[in-house]
């Protein structure tokens, strides 16, 4: 139910949002773009590509490590990012904000440094049955490496958390519990402060894989009181190769850096090291500095548009397709959980994902088919893989039009 106070506030003005995304005019095989593929990444306005532009066309210099002009330009506007990102997820301080390359390089950041600092054999990881590859991998990785015990919290035919199964896996032996707070391929949101409340009554801290929330609902790292939070950039209308490791102060002080070089230091002897403050500890070598830069724009566009619009807007949206979708009685939902957000999956009768893909694709619509980084999803559905449309906030309501006449024609063709 959407109060007043809410319709007021999601009065997007989308055809003027469009301007700004210089790639929605393009024409695919004589057809206007509709790009439902905004899980695997977003689309770039002006702000930000200018933003990047401006850096290497005016101040490219390296950052921290020069006392002329251009470098002390560069070092504040990617301290400033630093800033923005701490105001966007409304972290403590802006030492609790490292940046990465994205969101497998946050994880694999924790999964190494945490694992070494607190996992020893024969303690237990848990992750769920929903997680994207790049929340399991590392965690086998570390697993193998410290003896140590990945369990998995299994999910219901509806691709939600079974909550009482999670619960019988937390004892004193789980040491962490990493999780999707929006799942890639199914669009399950997690009631993620409930299921973080749990683990810290065990006293289990929580990394959250936030890739595909930010962009899409409020996240608060003080309310939900999460542990760790990875998020990639350019699936906020920021740059590639670059994301975003939340992980408060208490915790980074405790773990060791990842990776050796320079920045992360404070003195070097072929004797002994010793490291950076917080967050230069984990940040080693040149940075991304361009795609901080890039990310700053990102961020300060979506606040400037307002992350609860943006909210309101994507879930009128969402419900629309779910609706427009549903006429279309060959079509199956993979993932039907209450609480959703961003991706809807689905197959069409026995057709293949890819074959559905690519004949939209013909006709304009760029969606995602496959397994989305999430084969054992596909496995527990007992199939090879979805069509996923997901969306964004500059996407319409005819646009998804569109793609029900797309998979109608797909149908004619197929079945
Ligand atoms: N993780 C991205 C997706 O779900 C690439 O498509």
């Amino acid at each position: 139910m959407i109060t007043q106070e809410q319709k007021e506030i999601t009065k997007l003005d989308v055809n003027k949002i469009r301007i700004d995304f210089p790639i929605l005019n393009t024409n695919i095989y004589g057809h206007s773009l509709v790009y439902f593929d905004n899980a695997a990444t977003t689309q770039k306005p002006n702000q930000v590509i200018d933003s990047i532009s401006d850096y290497y066309k005016n101040y490219n210099s390296n950052v921290h490590r020069g006392v002329h002009h251009l470098s002390q330009m560069a070092t504040d506007r990617f301290e400033e990012a630093r800033r923005t990102v701490r105001d966007f997820i409304n972290a403590e301080s802006e030492k609790e904000i490292i940046f990465t390359r994205g969101t497998s390089d946050s994880i694999n950041l924790i999964a190494s440094s945490f694992g070494k600092a607190f996992v020893r054999k024969g303690d237990r990881v848990l992750i769920t049955a929903m997680e994207h590859h790049s929340n399991i991998v590392p965690w086998q990785i570390l697993c193998e490496d410290r003896e140590a015990q990945l369990d998995v919290i299994p999910i219901d035919e509806k691709g939600e958390l079974i909550f009482e199964e999670f619960e019988k896996l937390l004892d004193s032996d789980v040491r962490i519990l990493a999780l999707p707070y929006v799942s890639n391929s199914l669009g399950t949101v997690n009631p993620v402060k409930k299921i973080i409340e749990a683990a810290h009554s065990h006293g289990v801290p929580v990394l959250l894989d936030a890739a595909q929330a930010v962009q899409h609902i409020p996240v608060d790292v003080k309310e939900l009181n999460v542990d760790f939070l990875a998020f990639s950039s350019h699936k906020i209308y920021g740059p590639t190769g670059m994301g975003i490791l939340y992980g408060k102060e208490e915790w980074l002080e405790k773990i060791p850096p990842y990776q050796g070089g320079g920045e992360m230091i404070h003195t070097v002897t072929f004797e002994k090291t010793t490291y950076n403050e917080l967050p230069f500890k984990f940040e080693a070598g040149t940075p991304n500095i361009a795609g901080a830069i890039g990310l700053d724009s990102a961020l300060k566009y979506v606040t400037n548009l307002g992350i609860d619009s943006i909210h309101i807007y994507e879930n009128k949206l969402y419900q629309y397709a779910l609706e427009k979708l549903s006429s279309i009685k060959e079509l199956t939902f993979i993932g039907e959980a209450k609480e959703r957000a961003g991706a809807i999956s689905f197959v069409i009768e026995n057709t293949h994902p890819f074959d559905v893909g690519e004949i939209l694709d013909k006709q304009g619509i760029a969606v995602r088919t496959g397994h989305h980084c999430t084969e054992p999803i596909m496995d527990q559905f007992k199939i090879p893989g979805t069509i996923r449309a997901s969306f964004s906030f500059y996407n319409t309501k005819d646009e998804v039009d569109r793609l029900v006449l797309g998979l109608n024609r797909a149908k004619q063709m197929l079945l």
